[in-house]
């Protein structure tokens, strides 16, 4: 099956040659084709270039693409989609002066969440979960990490995670699963921390890497959840069963543990609301990505991630929603790329790379994903008829996006 993208007013992110991640000064280059066509034969881009030098091929199906862009759809590599019911109580508990700190002190938080997962079925939770997948994916995201972490039990984590594993299998989306059992710790372990690791270390672990139910293993290393040291012993295990850490780090303090993710070489470090100067020295010349959730920012009215400082030192970075029942109940990675440019002043070349090839990276998958490269997969946002692309961070509340194709499909 061949198709044909014809007068694209504008085909972004285009790289001639695979690049894995963009860093510092890169980032503000966004290469572009004007008047473009663009081909998929099944679900990979097989070619691309400008109007003119439009080849004489035969297509099964043509696109007008008059008066719109086409770009790699959004590669989102931190989320909790999968998770049961919802948090609203605490959300207005917030507007009423409480913080996110203080609800998870009294047992509300993760642990709130961790109740409702437990008292769920699978079946529920699939069912809850697939809604959102199919929301995000008709949001132009195209790839997506989705993190266990709300069992907190075995049983609880293994259902989280199979459950990934039966979205992997029933959409077109690229799914990789990360294990997050160091999310909090269960009531039960609240005095006994070596308890609850020995449990993730010793039993969650074997069983999920028998099961082959993980890429990732992640932890929240944050002062009240996780210490430094405690991420170390779940990082150093999570690698001996091959999984590669991404964590948690930095959203409320500061305590050493993007230090100890670069120590494991992390593929990447998410949070980073709050950055001492040691930190992103720390993550000067490695291979660690560095990961901003601004809409988590904008829902808990903490700092943003300070995108200039981190840019302008060199580092890459990349962008995702975090969708979460607590921190983050939006999957939308328009309204990230739109808030990233309005509250971290990222520019809209920057954010679009962060959005797709720095996500890509984030999540292993930059050589199949994250731009338009002949021989990465066709999965691309087809925006509505719009004057340039500042237009998707311009107009953060409306939706421009006309059509999106997954595996040169069109999914919606
Ligand atoms: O990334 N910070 C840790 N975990 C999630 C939120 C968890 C929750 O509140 O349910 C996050 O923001
Ligand atoms: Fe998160």
């Amino acid at each position: 099956m061949t198709t044909l993208i014809i007068n694209i007013k504008e085909l972004l992110q285009i790289r001639e040659t695979a690049i894995a991640k963009v860093s510092g000064a890169e980032m503000a280059i966004l290469p572009t084709i004007k008047n473009a066509f663009l081909v998929i034969k099944d679900n990979l881009i097989t070619d691309f270039g400008s109007m003119e030098n439009l080849p004489a091929i035969h297509v099964d199906k043509k696109i007008d693409a008059t008066g719109k862009m086409v770009l790699p759809s959004w590669c989102d590599s931190h989320t909790h989609i999968v998770y049961a019911g919802n948090r609203e109580q605490e959300f207005v508990d917030r507007i009423n002066g409480m913080t996110y700190e203080e609800i998870a002190n009294r047992g509300g938080g993760i642990l709130n969440s961790a109740k409702k997962l437990n008292e769920s079925t699978e079946a529920e939770i699939y069912d809850q979960s697939k809604t959102r997948l199919e929301e995000v994916m008709r949001l132009g995201t195209g790839a997506v990490e989705i993190k266990s972490g709300y069992g907190l039990t075995i049983e609880g984590e293994l259902k989280m995670l199979r459950v990934i594993q039966r979205l992997a299998q029933n959409y077109p989306i690229t799914i990789k699963a990360t294990f997050l059992g160091a999310h909090a710790f269960p009531l039960e372990y609240a005095t006994n921390h070596e308890g609850y690791i020995d449990l993730i270390i010793n039993e969650m672990l074997p069983e999920i890497a028998k099961y082959k139910l993980a890429d990732f293993i992640d932890a929240f290393c944050e002062t009240g959840y996780f210490t430094v040291d405690e991420t170390q012993q779940i990082m150093e295990a999570g690698i001996k069963f091959g999984l590669k850490p991404k964590i948690h780090v930095n959203q409320f303090n500061s305590i050493g543990g993007i230090q100890a993710g670069v120590k494991y070489n992390a593929l990447s470090v998410d949070h980073l609301e709050v950055m001492k100067t040691e930190d992103i020295e720390a993550l000067k010349n490695t291979e660690t990505m560095t990961v901003a959730l601004p809409s988590c920012s904008y829902f808990l009215s903490i700092p943003y991630t300070p995108a200039r400082e981190m840019i302008t030192a060199g580092l890459p970075l990349a962008l995702a929603t975090d969708y979460n029942p607590g921190s983050t109940p939006s999957g939308n990675m328009n309204f990230v790329v739109a808030t990233a440019c309005i509250k971290m002043k990222m520019t809209p070349e920057e954010a679009i790379n962060a959005a797709t090839i720095n996500g890509a990276y984030a999540m292993g998958i930059s050589e199949t994903h994250g731009s338009i490269t002949v021989g990465k997969k066709a999965n691309l946002i087809i925006t509505k008829p719009i004057p340039s692309y500042y237009q998707l961070p311009y107009a953060f509340g409306s939706n421009l996006i006309d059509t999106v194709l997954i595996e040169g499909e069109i999914f919606a």
